[in-house]
């Protein structure tokens, strides 16, 4: 049998790939990758190596994850080396720990490679730092998707008195998540920011508050990651500085490469 490795892509942006994650897909037999993986890192695999698709496409759902699940064994069986690339950090609202547990039962090696993940990445990019001495000391970071319809839903409550809140897969439920913080007692005119696509040259960071996100939420497209507290007012200084920054490295670069 093969070798698994559940293998971060981090957020988008190909420089944010590890090392590691490098070394394994360049040695990849085949890879099974979803659709928030950025697909130029795919020209890193090898010529012949096989490139599997189990992302939503169209409308349609994502495979099952019990058939993504009976494809990691079945190419563990005719391949060395079968990487399983997921968007920014496997472990992270990933599913990665459901797979490694399902090759684990089945006595299949696997590796988890740890990637750059969007809930601090993204921000960053956007000029917020999730932590700040003087403004947060203290970030929760939670999935959006679970507000309705679960048997155990979160309890918004609880985010009353942590600095930051980082919401991943919060697009559709933005106005109730806002709605719920309000109501559990946090400030209507506290910032909110939203990233779409973050770490790519197509973000967009929208910068809005509570109230208004509860009341008439602004037009948000995902993949978009939501940060709420006082860090957000950073971005207003910060982004200056970044873009600076990249332009810089850019030009490192330049120099480097002739
Ligand atoms: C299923 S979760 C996967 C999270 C991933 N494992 C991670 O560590 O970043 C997908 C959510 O991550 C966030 N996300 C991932 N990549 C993003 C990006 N480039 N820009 C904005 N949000 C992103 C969005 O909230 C999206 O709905």
């Amino acid at each position: 049998m093969g070798k698994v490795y559940l293998v971060g892509a981090g957020p988008g942006d190909v420089e944010l790939l590890t090392v590691k994650a490098v070394r394994v897909i360049t040695s990849a037999k085949v890879i099974l990758y979803d659709r928030l993986v950025n697909e130029s890192i795919l020209e890193l695999a090898p010529k012949d190596c096989k490139l599997v698709y189990v992302g939503k496409s169209d409308g349609k759902h994502t495979l099952p994850q019990e058939e993504i699940n009976a494809l990691l064994v079945k190419f563990a069986s005719l391949y060395p080396v079968v990487v399983r690339l997921k968007g920014g950090d496997p472990f992270i609202f990933g599913r990665g720990a459901e797979e490694a547990l399902y090759l684990s039962e089945r006595g299949i090696e696997f590796e988890v490679v740890p990637g750059v993940s969007s809930f601090y990445a993204v921000p960053a990019y956007a000029g917020i730092s999730i932590t700040f001495r003087k403004l947060s000391s203290s970030f929760a970071v939670v999935t959006g998707h679970e507000a309705t319809g679960k048997e155990k839903s979160i309890d918004w409550k609880a985010f009353k008195d942590i600095d930051t809140v980082v919401v991943l897969m919060g697009v559709r439920n933005r106005s109730f998540i806002c709605r719920e913080l309000i109501s559990a007692g946090r400030d209507p005119s506290e910032p909110v920011a939203f990233i779409e696509r973050g770490t790519t040259p197509s973000q967009r960071v929208i910068i809005s508050n509570l109230r208004e996100v509860a009341t008439s939420p602004p037009q948000v497209n995902p993949p978009a990651v939501m940060v709420i507290g006082k860090v957000v007012e950073l971005h207003h200084q910060l982004r200056g500085l970044l873009a600076n920054l990249r332009e810089l490295t850019q030009k490192q670069k330049g120099v480097l490469h002739g």
